[in-house]
């Protein structure tokens, strides 16, 4: 597994410096180097620990010996470190004396390590050397399983000297509980939890104390083989857990998170912009579905897939009620014609996460037959991934929360559907963090209508639905647009459509 990852990360390991740096924070410097209610080690009890020290001698981060020439270590530990002003201390007890000393050859940062959400903080330091076995240098196994929980797991380091005067002499350990990810998420603040991905494990201290044993790259062990490096924390006292990079998870996909995509700017101005689109002929989208509330003023587009069901968006029905949803098909125009139909029940999918707007799609069951006619027709789902293709065809009014610039009548585009990959190279990497398995972008390939918005409606290709309308950055960037991919949620709109 390590092989395959030195592979990948030999040939791109520098990130370029990117918008709010989680390691900026005040309280990641807080965190960072704080040991509490550790207890001292004796030596030789911890003999993969590596202290990573500058060319001064200098401990700046802890990290673990996995054969005679790598470290692992941590990514926002090693990023931008000069070969020069790093060396490997092995089989040292103390912070400052003993051990023995190698200087490194090589630093791999993981290419995929994200400074702000500190998603995938993992690094490979090969030292000039061989490090020689002995009672107090032994190398450690890597664990490639998932560790859900577990209980004791052990993290040993020095602490950071950033601040010096706090930091242990000897070194120190803790036993910890491994949680779920679930639960860290529950005990952390929003902005925090959202950090917590795939490639992140997180631990508590069961009886409350040393809660921010700190010591960054240094190992976290399990059953006697490494699941973790100390990646970061919240300032103690805090009662929350403490984040180590997964290292099941680092050949893993990008489980970047950041904060609530549905809250940004760039969010809101998308939402429900029309550029470049054509006029649809009445009956030309029979499957087209207005989301209305009460009022009749429409909110979101959908596609009629049954005579009860239809496909649209979590980020458009999350929260809503029956009350005031309605569904109207067979419209051509956003205010009159049609036919109205009651809704009994809204279905969003159980992952949905406004967070990264994975899984951004939902069901909603009118409470009356969808009659078939000229102007309503039923879409059949998509069960393949489709990689690429074209044309694609989206339409929609456009949200009313800009209402001015809302169309009259049905508009349609036809767009490129383009790879995840293509798409993630395309957007800011806060934006690309938020391409995943559940997403399916599309690009229009004369430059014009890159913003055909209509939230929750249809995006389809060969005569099936491929997609629903999810999330896109502000029109004229030539940024691709994102929809739901329905091949990626095609088990679970099975399992919940039942006429
Ligand atoms: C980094 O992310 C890209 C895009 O998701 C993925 O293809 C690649 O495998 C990842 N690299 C590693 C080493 O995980
Ligand atoms: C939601 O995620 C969980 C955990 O990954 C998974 O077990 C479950 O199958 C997912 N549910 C759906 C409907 O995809």
């Amino acid at each position: 597994m390590f092989r395959c990852f030195f592979a990948v990360t030999l040939i791109a390991c520098s990130l370029a410096a990117i918008v709010p740096d989680a390691t900026e924070t005040e309280e990641f410097k807080q965190w960072s180097g704080r040991i509490v209610g550790g207890h001292e080690a004796t030596p030789g009890q911890f003999p993969y620990q590596a202290s990573m020290r500058s060319a001064a001698n200098a401990h700046f981060c802890g990290g673990s010996i996995i054969n005679r020439r790598w470290v692992v270590c941590a990514a926002h530990c090693t990023n931008n470190r000069l070969l020069a002003n790093t060396m490997v201390v092995v089989g040292a007890h103390h912070r400052v004396t003993g051990g023995t000393t190698h200087s490194v050859e090589r630093i791999v940062n993981h290419p995929n390590f994200s400074q702000i959400s500190l998603a995938n903080d993992i690094s490979m330091v090969r030292s000039a050397t061989d490090f020689v076995e002995s009672a107090s240098v032994r190398f450690i196994q890597l664990e490639p399983n998932f560790i859900i929980t577990g209980f004791p797991a052990t993290s040993s380091g020095w602490g950071q000297t950033t601040n010096p005067g706090s930091a242990a002499e000897n070194l120190q350990f803790l036993h910890v509980e491994v949680i779920t990810n679930e639960e860290c998420r529950s005990r952390l603040t929003l902005t925090n939890a959202a950090r917590i991905g795939d490639t992140t494990i997180c631990v508590s201290s069961p009886d409350g104390q040393g809660l921010c044993m700190g010591d960054s790259g240094g190992p976290l062990t399990y059953g006697g083989r490494l699941i973790g490096a100390v990646s970061w924390g919240v300032p103690c006292g805090t009662a929350a857990p403490d984040m180590f990079a997964r290292i099941s998870a680092v050949h893993g996909c990008l489980a970047a998170t950041v904060p609530d995509a549905t809250e940004t700017e760039e969010f809101k101005q998308w939402s429900g912009r029309i550029v470049g689109g054509n006029t649809a002929t009445p009956g030309q989208f029979p499957y087209q579905a207005s989301m209305r509330n009460a009022a009749n003023s429409h909110f979101c587009g959908g596609s009629l897939i049954n005579r009860r069901w239809v496909v649209c968006a979590s980020h458009c029905t999350v929260n809503r009620l029956l009350a005031n949803t309605i569904i109207v098909v067979g419209a051509h125009h956003r205010v009159t014609g049609g036919i109205t139909h009651p809704v009994e029940r809204i279905v969003n999918h159980p992952n949905y996460s406004s967070i990264t707007l994975a899984n951004d799609v939902s069901l909603v069951r009118s409470a009356t037959d969808f009659i078939e006619s000229e102007t309503v027709g039923f879409i059949q789902l998509e069960p393949n991934f489709i990689i690429t293709g074209f044309p694609a065809t989206s339409s929609g009014w456009g949200q009313t929360t800009n209402p001015g610039s809302a169309a009259e009548i049905l508009q349609f585009l036809n767009v490129e559907v383009i790879t995840n990959e293509e798409c993630r190279s395309r957007l800011t990497l806060t934006n690309a963090a938020r391409i995943g398995e559940t997403t399916i972008c599309v690009s229009s390939p004369n430059g014009q209508g890159l913003c055909m918005g209509d939230s929750g409606g249809p995006l389809t290709y060969g005569g099936r639905l491929i997609g629903a309308v999810s999330w896109g950055v502000p029109c004229g960037t030539a940024a691709p647009d994102m929809f739901g991919r329905i091949s990626a949620v095609h088990a679970w709109l099975v399992s919940v459509i039942d006429v």
